[in-house]
């Protein structure tokens, strides 16, 4: 293992530049044996090897069946829901065919349009609340941080007198850095027990209610009655469900926005353009996915069988990691890859692909699209208030975000 180089999540410079060194990988070759967080894998930084892995039956995201526990670390599982398991992200069809229909029959588009007015209600607010004039402010912590957490908090329907409690322990469990295990450990357990506490409570006042799942209702109550022929979630498995939105839907989200944000201001006109003509905006969006993906790495491959990938053998057993980042600045697929234009027709891999393709894209979409839609008319003229090499990124195998976005807001 030690002739392998180590993929670094935890230095200043491959924080702030992740790219370079993942091109050097991908010149080499389709795959790179590599040590992520402890563990060999076999990295994937090609758009196509992406596409063919992640859509190949043979490869299971059930590390415990076909790895063994040193792929079920905490580091490893990607979100850690509360000790449970066996979620949508790390089961295999049939298991995951049953799970994600009975969401996908909850989690409609309709649902999620629906929530339109409501997000940009919040965002209005948080615009109000900025300073005026030309002031300085974090736009992470003032903007993009606070907005998504709104909107899982209406999508579940935490009452009010729970809400300050529930927007507490899902900052505490997204913002706990590598080295605070044990405080994510408490985030989640406090936040399962407050989503515990709600499903139960819902469970008993629609138990003689009809409904309408795909649009009545908030989701919880949706995924509570949600029924396909005669099966329903369990209480386990309703728990575990509303945890994975939250876990995968709140920092993913929070990052978008704040990429956004700093790739608009990263270089003259791009915001401008977007202020003249705001139709362009979800095109924006998609190039922002693409050239700053929030989710870097998530959950690894594992293979069922040996399998050969040009010079490569997978063996039965060994994991496979995407990198969506690297994979979307691939200059085989894209053509001036590691620039933000317009042109690049969007068709990244920023929410995967294959069976596991992002459940909430067009919550993750729309969240996006309000947040910037206002933000630019609002504060139109907003700079960056320091160079951005300056800017710090979080030290993390999974997102790609920054610690902080100073601006100045412009008048
Ligand atoms: C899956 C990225 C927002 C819920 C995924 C995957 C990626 C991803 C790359 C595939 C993981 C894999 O194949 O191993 C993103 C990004 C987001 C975002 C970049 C925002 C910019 C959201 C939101 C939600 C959500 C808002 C829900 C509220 C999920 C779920 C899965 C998933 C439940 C698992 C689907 C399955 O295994 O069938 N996401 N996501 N995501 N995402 Fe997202």
């Amino acid at each position: 293992m030690s002739d392998r180089p180590t993929l670094s999540t935890s230095d200043r410079e491959s924080t702030r530049d992740p790219y370079t060194s993942l091109a050097a990988l991908r010149d080499q070759a389709p795959l790179s044996r590599v040590v992520v967080d402890g563990l060999p894998v076999w990295l994937v930084t090609r758009y196509d090897e992406a596409v063919r892995i992640l859509s190949d039956p043979r490869m299971s995201n059930d590390g415990l069946r076909y790895a063994g526990p040193e792929a079920h670390t905490v580091a490893w599982t990607g979100v850690t829901t509360a000790g449970v398991q066996a979620h949508l992200l790390r089961v295999d069809p049939p298991d995951h065919t049953r799970l994600r229909r009975l969401v996908s029959k909850v989690f409609t588009p309709r649902r999620v349009a629906a929530l339109e007015p409501r997000i940009r209600t919040t965002a209005r607010e948080l615009i109000a609340a900025l300073p005026a004039g030309d002031a300085r402010a974090d736009l992470l912590a003032a903007y993009a941080g606070p907005l998504p957490v709104e909107v899982i908090a209406e999508l579940f329907g935490v009452p009010t007198p729970r809400l300050g409690e529930f927007r507490y322990w899902t900052d505490r469990y997204a913002g706990a850095s590598e080295s605070e295990g044990e405080l994510q450990a408490e985030a989640s357990r406090r936040l399962a027990t407050i989503l515990g506490d709600l499903i139960r409570r819902r469970r008993e006042e629609l138990a003689d209610a009809t409904l309408d799942v795909e649009h009545e209702g908030t989701l919880l109550d949706g995924l509570i009655k949600a029924r396909d022929h005669d099966d329903r979630l369990d209480e386990r498995e309703l728990i575990t469900m509303a945890f994975l939105l939250l876990a995968t839907g709140y920092e993913t989200t929070v990052n978008l926005i704040a990429n956004g944000l700093l790739v608009l201001m990263s270089a003259p006109g791009r915001l401008a353009r977007l202020v003249a003509d705001p139709g362009l905006v979800p095109v924006a969006i998609e190039e922002i996915l693409r050239v700053e993906s929030p989710v870097k790495t998530v959950t690894p491959r594992y293979a069922t069988e040996d399998i050969q990938v040009g010079d490569a053998l997978i063996a039965a057993g060994d994991a496979v990691l995407v990198h969506h980042g690297a994979v979307n600045r691939d200059p085989a697929k894209f053509a001036d890859a590691d620039v933000y234009d317009l042109q690049h027709s969007g068709s990244h891999l920023a929410f995967g692909h294959g069976v596991h393709y992002c459940l909430g894209a067009p919550l993750a979409r729309l969240e996006a699209r309000v947040a910037l839609e206002e933000l630019l008319a609002a504060r139109p003229h907003m700079e960056l208030a320091v160079p951005v090499d300056i800017i710090e990124w979080r030290h993390s195998r999974i997102i790609r975000g920054v610690r902080a976005l100073p601006v100045r807001l412009g008048r």
